[in-house]
C-alpha cells in the first residue's frame, strides 16, 4: 500500500479520541538526490536521500514525514525512519503495491543518483513524553514507529505485526521487539495486545485500519489514563454521511456522492486524474473552489479565510443536498 497515511493523533487527555493534529506546520522545499537504495524486506525498499548540494538537512523529530513529489507529479507522504540526529540525510521506506495508486510503484523505479523534490519534514504524528510506551506496528507501519522506539529506549515496548518475517522491514534494527508474524503465531487479537499497556502509557499504533480501529475501541474501554496515537494507511471510513450531489461547473456533469463515500471518490469517477494525496484532510492537495452550496467542513487544515469558498474534497461534504465545484 502506498504510504499516504491517514493520521489521527489523540491528545494525552482521557478518554481518547483520534483527531487530526492541529499543529501542522509548513515544511521546506528541498531538492534531494537518492543516495542509496536498500532492500529491507519483500517488496520494501528504503531510500536514503541527501541534499543535492550536500548541505545539512532540516532537523526532524520522530513521527515526522516528507511530502515527496514524484517525477510524474504524484505527491505522496512517507514517514522518516532514519536517525533524527543525522542531518546529512533522510531515510524513508516504501512497500511496493502493484495495484496501488501508483506512488509506490514509481518510487520503486527510482535509482541511485535520481533527483527528488520533497517538502518537509512535517510532523502530524507527534511523539509525546510519557512514563511508558506501547508501540504497535503493522508491516510498513513500522516506519514512523522505528525512530520512536529508539527514542523511548527502555520505557518502550514494541509489538511488531506482519504476515511473515520476510515481509517485515528493519527487523535487524529492533532486537528488543516482540515479533508477531502471522505464519508463526497466527492472527493476533489487537485488543489483547493493547490491553497490555501500563496505566498512563502512550500507545502508538501504525498499521491497517482494522488495527487502529481495534486499538481505539480497546483504549476507550480499558485504559482511561493513557493516550492513543494512531497513523493509518488509508482513508478513514465516512461517518454520519448523507448522500448529496456535486455539479462540476466546468464540465456540466453531476456526480452523486453516496452516504458512505467521499466527495473525492465520487469526483474521481468523472475526473480520474483529479489531484489528491493524503486522502485524510491534512495535505491540502485536493482543495477545490466551491461555487455554490454550503460545505460541511470535516478538516482542520483549511484556513478560516478559505472556508467560505473552498473545501477539501477528500473529507468534507455538502451540508445540504448539493454543491457546485470549480472542476
Ligand atoms: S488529499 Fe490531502 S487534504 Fe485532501
Amino acid at each position: 500500500m502506498d504510504a499516504y497515511k491517514q493520521i489521527f493523533v489523540a491528545g494525552s487527555a482521557a478518554p481518547l479520541l483520534s483527531q487530526p493534529d492541529p499543529l501542522r506546520r509548513k515544511g521546506f522545499d528541498l531538492n534531494l538526490v537518492v543516495d542509496r537504495i536498500t532492500a529491507e524486506a519483500v517488496d520494501v525498499l528504503s531510500f536514503t536521500l541527501r541534499a543535492a548540494d550536500g548541505a545539512a538537512l532540516p532537523a526532524w523529530r520522530p513521527g515526522a514525514h516528507l511530502d515527496v513529489f514524484l517525477p510524474s507529479g504524484t505527491q505522496r507522504q512517507y514517514s522518516l525512519c532514519g536517525d533524527p540526529n543525522d542531518v546529512s540525510g533522510y531515510r524513508i521506506a516504501v512497500r511496493r503495491i502493484a495495484n496501488g495508486q501508483g506512488g509506490s510503484v514509481e518510487m520503486h523505479r527510482l535509482r541511485a543518483g535520481d533527483a527528488l523534490r520533497v517538502r518537509g519534514p512535517r510532523n502530524a504524528f507527534t511523539f509525546v513524553d510519557a512514563p511508558s510506551y506501547l508501540f504497535l506496528a503493522g508491516g510498513i507501519g513500522i516506519t514512523p514507529i522505528l525512530p520512536m522506539v529508539k527514542a523511548a529506549g527502555p520505557r518502550g515496548h514494541l509489538i511488531y505485526l506482519g504476515r511473515s518475517r520476510a515481509t517485515m522491514p528493519f527487523l535487524n534494527e529492533l532486537p528488543g521487539a516482540e515479533i508477531r508474524a502471522d505464519d508463526e503465531t497466527g492472527i493476533p487479537d489487537i485488543a489483547d495486545l493493547i490491553a497490555r499497556a501500563e496505566p498512563g502509557a502512550a500507545v502508538y499504533v501504525c498499521g491497517p485500519p482494522p488495527v487502529a480501529a481495534a486499538a481505539e475501541r480497546t483504549m476507550f474501554a480499558g485504559n482511561p489514563t493513557g493516550s492513543l496515537h494512531t497513523e493509518r494507511f488509508s482513508a478513514p471510513p465516512v461517518t454520519d454521511g448523507r448522500e448529496f450531489r456535486i455539479r462540476l461547473a466546468r464540465t456540466g456533469q453531476t456526480v452523486r456522492v453516496g452516504a458512505g463515500e467521499t466527495a473525492l471518490t465520487a469526483i474521481q469517477r468523472a475526473i480520474p486524474d483529479v489531484v489528491y494525496s493524503c486522502r485524510q484532510g491534512f495535505c491540502g492537495t485536493c482543495k477545490t473552489r466551491v461555487l455554490g452550496g454550503a460545505v460541511d467542513h470535516r478538516d482542520r487544515t483549511l484556513p478560516a479565510a478559505e472556508r467560505d469558498d473552498h473545501m477539501l474534497t477528500c473529507v468534507s461534504r455538502a451540508a445540504d443536498d448539493a454543491l457546485v465545484l470549480d472542476l
